[in-house]
């Protein structure tokens, strides 16, 4: 079977665009690859964070990631700082990364200007170095990707085949290395419903963790009333009738999409999407109430999930230690054969 690895960041509540676009995915790539599922608190502590939360939010993520489907009996559940071999391959791999590599990195760029000199430190810097090491500790074939990650998985395929060619082959084969390569050069895997979930106050900017208005997105613990409130108050147009893929409607286009995607109502008539058909002689006030009426029946069954999963606090500690035992087995092996081709002294 071929490896697929993932993970969401501990950096606040999950909300609908992390869960449409990646959790749920999750759950059906788990019935055809070998899946590991992490919580990446490691990289939730690259800009200023509440250090008290931090457990609380990774707790609360993993067990999210089992209210929505994800199944350990498939699945490896971990909390990425409970496997060591992350930091440790990450040094490693820091020594053969041109600093150049990591100057280029858009989202560092970004990130770095949002935040101010003050608050960035070294670690948001190397972040994409943190998460090669992540996918390739794994050996693995496939990364989810959405377009933010594709350029820190293009540096992450680089950077296994540098250290691929600098310590792997023959080489490593005449230390004693089994095999060619170190790393296998992973793939993006492109999700088949890519959904990019847009903010509930602006069509334009993706729907957050960190942004600062808690209106701008559908957190997955949402109550009814919250959720019912935040689709009342969000932000829409004075076009009159509804219409998906009209990019002059941002706002439009999102909302109707997540309507899709909750109801499942995805397939072409005569060319035109279903949905698109219910809603284009609906007004906004119809509309927001289907809307709001299909998030709340959505996420009910995730909420019951999430409640029954927390009232047994020693059940996610069992289901998060065995995944850390599982995932550490393969990962101690691609660090062990690491260090002994880059010449390090066995233990
Ligand atoms: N709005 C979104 N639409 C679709 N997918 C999204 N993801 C995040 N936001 C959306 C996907 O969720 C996964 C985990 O994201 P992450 O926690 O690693 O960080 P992120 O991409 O930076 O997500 P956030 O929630 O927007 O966090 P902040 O505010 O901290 O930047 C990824 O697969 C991501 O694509």
């Amino acid at each position: 079977k071929k490896r697929v690895v993932s993970g969401v960041q501990p950096t606040g509540s999950v909300h609908l665009g992390n869960y449409l676009g990646a959790i749920r995915n999750w759950v059906s790539l788990q019935n055809t690859y070998e899946t590991f599922f992490f919580i990446v608190d490691l990289h939730a502590i690259t800009l200023p964070y509440d250090a008290p939360q931090l457990s609380k939010a990774t707790r609360s993520t993993a067990a999210l990631y089992l209210a929505c489907g994800v199944d350990t009996s498939k699945a490896s559940v971990f909390v990425q700082s409970h496997v060591r071999a992350h930091v440790e391959l990450m040094w490693l791999l820091s020594s053969a990364t041109p600093l150049g590599w990591l100057n280029k990195m858009i989202q560092f760029k970004e990130k770095s200007r949002k935040a101010g000199d003050e608050n960035v430190g070294v670690a948001l810097l190397t972040y994409p170095v943190l998460m090669a090491s992540d996918i390739l500790l794994y050996q693995s074939d496939l990364v989810p990707v959405g377009e933010d990650q594709k350029q820190h998985l293009e540096l992450t395929r680089e950077l296994a085949e540098r250290v691929n060619y600098l310590y792997g082959g023959r080489k490593w084969k005449k230390m004693g290395g089994k095999g060619g390569a170190l790393f296998k050069v992973p793939e993006a895997l492109i999700p088949p419903t890519g959904a990019r979930v847009m903010s509930l106050t602006d069509g334009l900017s993706k729907m957050s963790k960190s942004a600062p208005s808690d209106q701008s997105r559908i957190n997955l613990l949402d109550p009814k009333d919250v959720i019912a409130n935040k689709i009342k108050r969000c932000k829409t147009d004075s076009f009159p009738g509804l219409e998906l893929d009209n990019p002059g409607r941002p706002e439009c286009n999102n909302l109707l999409s997540i309507y899709q995607l909750v109801t499942g109502k995805t397939k072409e008539r005569f060319f035109v999407q279903e949905v698109a058909l219910e809603c284009q002689d609906m007004n906004w006030g119809t509309f927001k109430t289907v809307l709001t009426d299909a998030l709340i029946e959505h996420l009910h069954p995730i909420q019951v999930r999430y409640d029954e999963i927390t009232s047994d606090p020693v059940y996610l500690d069992n289901v998060l230690s065995e995944g850390a035992r599982k995932a550490a087995d393969i990962a101690d092996t691609t660090l062990r054969n690491v260090y002994q081709a880059m010449g390090f002294l066995r233990r």
